[in-house]
């Protein structure tokens, strides 16, 4: 038979087939016939486990999520509160750190349309996506996509980072060990410090060059030359370790010393340190290394092949003891020199609630020692020396808290001083006293206390 024929028959088949049924009445349904025997056994399949298993075992995935409880990024809560919020998610919460990347949402500021003559962050998420906890797909994009080996570690991002405090006038780009490190820098980054006149990004290189000039006047609250009202959260974030890494995050006072860089910050990388150099899966030592991301306690990653020869443990004077001394030493010369009429300006926190508790003898914590009825009452024990005005006192304070307010001294500050709590923030978050970056700490900690005279 012709192809032609043969088609022309099967369409008449089906018509008769489409038509046919409507055309007879249909009777009642008749019963069930008997249950036929049972069929023989089909083939057996591939095992869809084996490819599950390579990841789904006790020394792969199951360990490393057994890791990650040790890791802040995990347990932590700043995601939970922080979600929802769509400037904030970006570098908190999961889907918002995704969609920054996917979107290549750019750290620019650009003119507020609801506030004429002022700036707006732009670096912000869509408000659909601006959830979720930290989590494996936070860092690495593939996971679950063939269901093969090679889903695993491929990460979200490691190009290199316009810096949001900067407006992205300027880019961190860590290259050691293949940019890993610019997936920790894109959260792992100060955030930007405002001017109080325009709202946008504040000229550090402006104020590093007028030292004298005043940054706020408080017998003039009002004055167009003010760039910066200080309160107790005047501060440039968390996040002050990718700056201080790369070196680029403080405000660069004149000064006898060089802004140059220690080793690290070219050869090393966050996980040559924080997960160990065999990508993460290496074993924990106490609650440090692999996938907790913690570099508290452990050495070996200092000792591992190609970094430090000589052992270096917690005792050795010349990689670990002396540095970190030298740096705790010049935060608290610059918090001495950073006092007003004998009243220090940054806060002293001894509780828990104080991230930095411990790293200088004095307990700061980076916040200004500003009257604020929350987080700084004004009693005597934490601040011996006393505390500042609060220039902008809240329309929620009591009767009692603004009258209490009024008993401090005001507090101005000069650009040096102003950068000088920028730059004491930013170190003393850093944590490492000095480790990340020992140079850089160094050579802004000690600049900065010059230009305070
Ligand atoms: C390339 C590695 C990899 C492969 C292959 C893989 N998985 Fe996963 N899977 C992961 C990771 C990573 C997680 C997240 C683990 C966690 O959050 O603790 C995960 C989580 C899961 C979860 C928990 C889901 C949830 O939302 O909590 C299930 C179920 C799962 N996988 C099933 C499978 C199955 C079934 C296969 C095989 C068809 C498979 N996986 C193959 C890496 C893999
Ligand atoms: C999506 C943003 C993001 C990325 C990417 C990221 N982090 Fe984090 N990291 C955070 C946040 C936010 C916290 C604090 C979480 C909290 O407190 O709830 C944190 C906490 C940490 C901590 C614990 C800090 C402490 O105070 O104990 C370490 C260490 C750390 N990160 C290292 C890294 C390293 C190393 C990388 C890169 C491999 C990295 N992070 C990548 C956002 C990020
Ligand atoms: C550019 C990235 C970035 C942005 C944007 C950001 N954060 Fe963070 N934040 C971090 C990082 C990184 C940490 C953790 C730093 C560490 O522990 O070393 C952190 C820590 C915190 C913590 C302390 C959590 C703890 O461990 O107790 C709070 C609270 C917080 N952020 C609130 C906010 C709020 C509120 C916003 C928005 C107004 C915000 N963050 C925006 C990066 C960011
Ligand atoms: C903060 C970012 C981050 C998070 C969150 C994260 N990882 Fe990783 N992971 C990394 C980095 C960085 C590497 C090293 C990549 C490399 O060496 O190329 C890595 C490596 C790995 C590897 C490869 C290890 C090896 O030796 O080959 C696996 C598997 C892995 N991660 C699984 C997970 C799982 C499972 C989770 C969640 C429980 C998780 N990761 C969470 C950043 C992260
Ligand atoms: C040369 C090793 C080294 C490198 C590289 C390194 N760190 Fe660290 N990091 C440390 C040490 C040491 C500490 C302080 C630990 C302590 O207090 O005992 C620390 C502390 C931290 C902390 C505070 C929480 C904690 O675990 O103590 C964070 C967050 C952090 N580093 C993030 C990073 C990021 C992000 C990078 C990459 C830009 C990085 N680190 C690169 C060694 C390193």
């Amino acid at each position: 038979m012709k192809l032609k024929s043969y088609s022309r028959l099967l369409l008449i088949a089906c018509v008769v087939m489409c038509i046919a049924p409507s055309c007879v009445k249909e009777g009642p349904a008749g019963k069930d016939g008997a249950t036929g025997a049972a069929g023989a056994n089909g083939t057996n399949g591939v095992d869809a486990n084996e490819t599950c298993k390579m990841c789904h075992n006790p020394t792969s995935v199951d360990l490393i999520a057994t890791q990650f409880q040790f890791s802040k990024h995990e347990y932590g809560e700043a995601a939970f509160s922080e979600s929802g919020n769509t400037g904030c998610s970006p570098c908190h919460a999961q889907e918002a750190f995704k969609y920054v990347v996917a979107h290549n949402t750019p750290v620019t500021f650009s003119p507020d349309p609801t506030k004429p003559g002022f700036f707006k962050n732009d670096y912000a998420t869509d408000a659909s996506a601006s959830v979720g906890r930290i989590g494996c797909s936070t860092c690495h994009s593939s996971i679950h996509t063939t269901y093969t080996s090679t889903d695993l570690p491929k990460l979200t991002t490691v190009a290199p980072v316009p810096m949001t405090m900067w407006a992205g006038a300027k880019t961190i780009d860590l290259k050691a060990d293949g940019g890993i490190s610019n997936l920790c820098v894109k959260c792992h980054q100060p955030r930007p410090q405002t001017n109080l006149q325009t709202g946008n990004v504040q000229d550090y290189v402006g104020v590093a060059a007028n030292p004298t000039v005043l940054a706020y006047d408080s017998d003039n609250d009002k004055a167009k030359t003010n760039i910066v009202r200080p309160s107790y959260r005047m501060h440039v974030h968390y996040g002050a370790i990718g700056a201080v890494y790369a070196g680029m995050g403080g405000v660069e006072f004149a000064g006898s010393e060089a802004y140059t860089n220690s080793a690290h910050t070219s050869v090393a990388s966050c996980q040559a340190c924080h997960m160990g150099a065999d990508g993460g899966k290496s074993p924990m030592v106490g609650r440090a290394g692999g996938h907790s991301f913690n570099a508290v306690g452990n050495f070996t990653t200092c000792n591992a092949a190609g970094c430090h020869a000589s052992p270096i443990d917690a005792k050795n004077p010349n990689f670990w003891v002396n540095p970190r001394t030298d740096i705790q030493q010049l935060l608290m010369d610059l918090a001495a020199k950073l006092s007003v009429g004998g009243v220090e300006i940054m806060n002293r926190n001894s509780t828990s609630t104080n991230l930095w508790v411990g790293i200088t003898k004095n307990n700061y914590d980076g916040y200004l020692n500003v009257y604020d009825p929350v987080n700084n009452p004004g009693f005597a024990a934490e601040n011996p020396s006393g505390t500042f005005q609060n220039p902008a006192p809240s329309g929620s304070w009591t009767a009692d808290q603004k009258a209490l307010n009024l008993t401090f001294p005001k507090l101005s500050l000069t650009n040096a001083q102003y950068g000088a709590c920028l730059n004491f923030q930013l170190c003393l978050r850093d944590y490492s006293l000095g480790i990340h970056n020992y140079k850089y700490t160094r050579a802004l900690l000690k600049n900065t206390i010059a230009i305070l005279k």
